[in-house]
């Protein structure tokens, strides 16, 4: 969005395809965007199946010959992961309200009320394009402005008056060619953030001004004097800044207005010189690694805030809450670098990913573990330690591969802090409605920290009275806004969809944690000690696993790669392993991959074992090793030729590669036993990497998935 911003169409088009590009992570089936046509009041929108790329090729194959400049402009795209409606282009955003695109919106998220809305709008005329849920919300927005006397109304108050209707989750964006120059941008749910660029240093002057809904025909001498004394702007354009007319509401509810709509506040940031309009661009994306190559500042909206932004300024209006929580939205300075979204001269971001865990790992601990000492301080935790240390039980809360770190760290945890530990899948954990109670201490782990089931699992702890702890990677994101107190994992920001620095960091981050908590506790020094000292080599370990890197390239392609299955199996702090590696493979390599505990094979796996079926076994030394071993023999007897990972020169497996013929043998240095499940899934990542390129899939983007899963 450009106010004073002299700029073509090319290069909005290109702002906005880059952006996509950097966000595609997030969706990749399709893609679209819309941009001021060159009439006034017009909108053009592009959309293509595929990823970006398709789009942008689209894009340069039909954008008008005349490249126009703007002054003042405001685009909106997206690129989709699909929940409703298959990816078409129709299906694709951005949504329309009808023929001459009134209202255009692009949408994350699911309005899970879209059916009714869908229905009443039908009786009124509007006639559905598309199958998806987005669609609604423009056609509600026509609605709702025709039926409002349109042009008395504000942009904002429009919004209001629309979201009054959604139930579901939305990060969502409004551009309507009545409010030229403007755009609405509101969440529930779903991550949402404001980029600020301006040529001159950016001043910004909150404001808080709030009022009832009352008194919204107060004279304007009643609202112009902002809470904290400063005086209101003067009109832009004729118009005055968040000054509504009176109007009635005089709208069908499709649904009762919701009690706290009645009333809100608003935040105006001015972006301004001493009242005179500057150059201003505002970027506005659903996460940071689009605005980074634009601005490093940037705000971050909460859910319910409603951005309104028109003649250079930006206003947030928000409910009023009951509940004290915090009305300021604080511009906030990126420590992210464009470099650390790009791919440099790696294939895939996955491929990066995996090859940059010996730093990784070091940013994780940087400034938090003392080598020298044998302590650890994390200081997001440290007010809230002791109420910890005296809570009834940890529950860990996570999905996917952060699931997994919980699994990893679970036996530390509760060897160092003597308190019991639950793992919880966040989806199952809200379907069983788990009790919670106030003593309880919940730890949210998520890369991300916006997946919506680690979300909701978050919020109803906190309805519950738990503490609750965030472990995650994204500066900024809801959880770690949300949760009391928690840990930055520092990897980085991770842009292929299956995930690997972050696994490593969390496991790191999850076992500082441990560490600390236990710190009052004289009788673990001595294995305080050993895990630091494990925790000090880790770096260099994981660099020399990297080695196996064209071995494990080569038993994929020579033998794994026609293979249709594959189990791996690991038992203690091992088992965690096999399943986060049976993860990796299933997502890229779309190969069927189950992660098994050792000993549960005699209990029904056994029965899958034959000579072709690829087993990997995680064997390396620990004081379950004669049981793992003893698996290992019982899958040999039966001509199954397995894949060892293992400590070097490991004397039984010498000895069993002796007797049988044996798929191969990755040696992985030794480490602390709690910690040796670092080390053993690089190989697996590796293994998943090179199984997918050999298969000839997109590793980035594997079929049906996201990086962030936004929707329950
Ligand atoms: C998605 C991703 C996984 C990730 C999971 C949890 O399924 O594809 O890679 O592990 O979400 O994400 P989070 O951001 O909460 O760690």
């Amino acid at each position: 969005l450009n106010y004073l911003v002299n700029k073509n169409r090319g290069e909005i088009l290109d702002t906005l395809v880059e952006g996509l590009q950097r966000l595609e992570y997030r969706g990749y089936d399709s893609a679209g965007l819309s941009v001021d046509g060159d009439e006034k009041n017009t909108v053009l929108t592009f959309k293509q199946v595929g990823k970006v790329n398709e789009l942008r090729r689209f894009v340069e194959e039909n954008k008008p010959n005349r490249s126009k400049d703007f002054e003042v402009h405001v685009g909106i795209a997206h690129t989709r992961w699909a929940t409703h409606g298959k990816p078409t282009p129709t299906n694709c955003h951005p949504h329309r309200s009808d023929p001459d695109s009134e209202f255009v919106v692009v949408h994350n998220g699911i309005i899970t009320n879209y059916r009714e809305i869908k229905a009443l709008l039908s009786t009124k005329g509007f006639v559905f394009e598309t199958e998806t849920d987005t669609e609604c919300i423009a056609k509600l927005a026509k609605y709702l402005y025709d039926t409002n006397r349109g042009p008395h109304l504000e942009f904002y108050q429009l919004a209001r008056l629309i979201l009054r209707e959604l139930q579901g989750a939305y990060g969502l964006l409004i551009k309507s060619v009545h409010y030229p120059g403007e755009v609405i941008a509101t969440r529930k749910g779903s991550p949402l953030l404001i980029g600020v660029k301006t040529e001159k240093k950016l001043k910004v002057d909150f404001v808080d001004v709030e009022f009832p809904e009352m008194a919204l025909s107060a004279p304007h001498s009643a609202r112009t004097n902002g809470s904290n004394g400063t005086s209101g702007r003067p009109a832009i354009n004729g118009r005055t800044p968040g000054y509504p007319p009176t109007i009635g509401f005089t709208h069908e509810s499709l649904l009762p207005p919701a009690v706290d709509s009645l009333r809100h506040s608003q935040s105006r940031a001015f972006i301004s010189d001493d009242g005179a309009p500057i150059a201003v661009e505002f970027f506005l994306a659903s996460d940071a690694s689009a605005v980074v190559e634009h601005t490093k500042k940037v705000l971050y909206l909460e859910d319910d805030d409603i951005a309104h932004i028109y003649d250079g300024e930006l206003h947030i209006h928000r409910p009023r809450r009951e509940d004290g929580a915090s009305t300021i939205r604080s511009i906030q300075t990126l420590e992210m670098e464009l470099n650390e979204i790009m791919r440099g001269s790696f294939d895939h971001f996955m491929q990066k990913e995996i090859f940059e865990q010996p730093e990784s790992v070091i940013n994780t601990m940087r400034g938090r573990v003392d080598f020298d000492n044998h302590t650890v301080t994390l200081g997001g935790l440290r007010s809230y330690i002791s109420t910890i240390r005296r809570c009834r039980r940890i529950i860990m809360v996570a999905c996917g591969t952060s699931y997994h770190s919980c699994l990893a760290t679970r036996a530390i945890f509760e060897e160092l802090t003597e308190i019991p530990v639950t793992v919880e899948l966040a989806s199952d954990f809200l379907d069983r409605r788990c009790p919670v109670f106030r003593d309880d201490t919940c730890v949210f782990v998520s890369q991300s920290g916006e997946t919506a089931d680690s979300i909701l699992a978050l919020r109803y702890c906190l309805e519950r009275g738990a503490l609750t702890v965030g472990i995650v990677n994204v500066v900024g994101s809801s959880i770690s806004r949300e949760t009391h107190c928690g840990v930055h994992i520092n990897a980085g920001p991770e842009i292929g969809v299956a995930s690997t620095k972050a696994y490593t960091s969390q496991f790191i981050a999850l076992v500082m944690f441990a560490l600390s908590l236990s710190e009052d506790r004289i009788s673990k020094f001595p294995r305080h000690r050993e895990i630091i000292d494990g925790l000090y080599a880790i770096s260099s370990q994981i660099k020399e696993i990297l080695g196996l890197d064209s071995t494990i390239k080569m038993l994929c392609e020579k033998s794994l790669v026609s293979q249709k299955s594959l189990l791996l199996l690991g038992r203690g702090y091992q088992f965690a392993s096999a399943l986060e590696g049976a993860l990796k493979i299933k997502e890229i390599s779309y190969m069927h991959s189950e992660g098994v505990l050792a000993g549960e094979l005699k209990h029904g796996v056994l029965a899958l074992v034959d000579e072709d079926l690829p087993i990997v076994f995680l064997a390396t030394r620990d004081s379950l090793f004669p049981k793992v071993s003893s698996a290992l023999e019982q899958v040999v007897a039966r001509k199954g030729r397995p894949i060892i990972i293992c400590n070097p020169n490991d004397p039984t497996v010498a000895e069993l590669w002796k007797k049988h013929s044996i798929g191969a043998v990755l040696e992985v240095p030794q480490t602390v036993d709690c910690l040796q499940g670092l080390l053993n899934v690089i190989p697996l990542q590796l293994m998943s990497y090179h199984l997918a390129v050999s298969k000839g899939y997109d590793v980035d983007f594997p079929r049906n998935l996201a990086k962030s899963v936004t929707v329950e």
